[in-house]
């Protein structure tokens, strides 16, 4: 088990899941992906998060994001508790859960805390870019449901910066002005941002954001 950073190759698995088999990189392709853990089935707050992520499936299928949650109970176990889900949530969990028993994956991916607990995950995230690379890491409590809405803005903002030379500001949402590259001189910027570069100073260049 090794931490995980930012730019690390995410660690390749199989493991069996809601359904069926799954091997990490089959299954993501040349999409981005996200994983994220649950601390264990029939629990509440995860209750909530899986119906919730069911209902933004379609939002990270636009995006070319494929969703793979993870809780340390088994295949079986978590089927039943999909049935919970889909009828308190009123949705259809429709993307799978890996069944971690052995906490294999729980592992490989540092998602224990024992500090916080020494047998549930820690909910965790990784964003996962086509190269297999990761392009972000959050640990949150098992206390703090997560917020999808800040996930998605957050897969906009790296898919914009992996595509443009541009970085997001605070708060900003799909459509907002964005910050220029600070390696990038001002005259240059203005040469390749052809909506505009406002010099708010030497270091702080906004445009319009390039994608729309
Ligand atoms: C939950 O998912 O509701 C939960 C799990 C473990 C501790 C606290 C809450």
């Amino acid at each position: 088990m090794a931490t995980i950073r930012l730019g690390d190759k995410a660690p390749d698995f199989t493991a069996d899941s809601s359904m069926g088999t799954i091997n990490l990189y089959n299954y993501l392709g040349d999409s981005w992906g996200i994983l994220f853990s649950h601390p264990a089935d029939f629990t509440p707050v995860c209750t909530t998060e899986l119906g919730t992520a069911a209902k933004f499936k379609g939002e990270f299928d636009k995006r070319n994001v494929k969703m793979l949650a993870l809780s340390v109970d088994g295949a079986a176990s978590h089927n039943e508790w999909i049935k919970d889900i889909n009828e308190v949530q009123k949705t259809t969990v429709n993307f799978p859960i890996i069944a971690d028993e052995d906490k294999k994956v729980s592992d490989l991916y540092d998602m224990i805390h024992p500090n916080a607990d020494n047998n549930l995950t820690v909910r965790s995230v990784f964003i996962i870019a086509p190269d297999k690379t990761v392009k972000l890491t959050l640990t949150y409590p098992a206390s703090t449901g997560r917020n999808f809405y800040e996930l998605l803005r957050v897969v906009d903002s790296l898919q914009l910066t992996a595509y443009h030379k541009v970085a997001t500001p605070a708060n900003w949402e799909h459509g907002q002005d964005v910050v220029v590259s600070p390696a990038i001189p001002t005259d240059e910027a203005r040469k390749m941002f052809n909506k505009g570069v406002v010099e708010v100073k030497p270091y702080l260049r906004m445009t319009p954001d390039p994608t729309t």
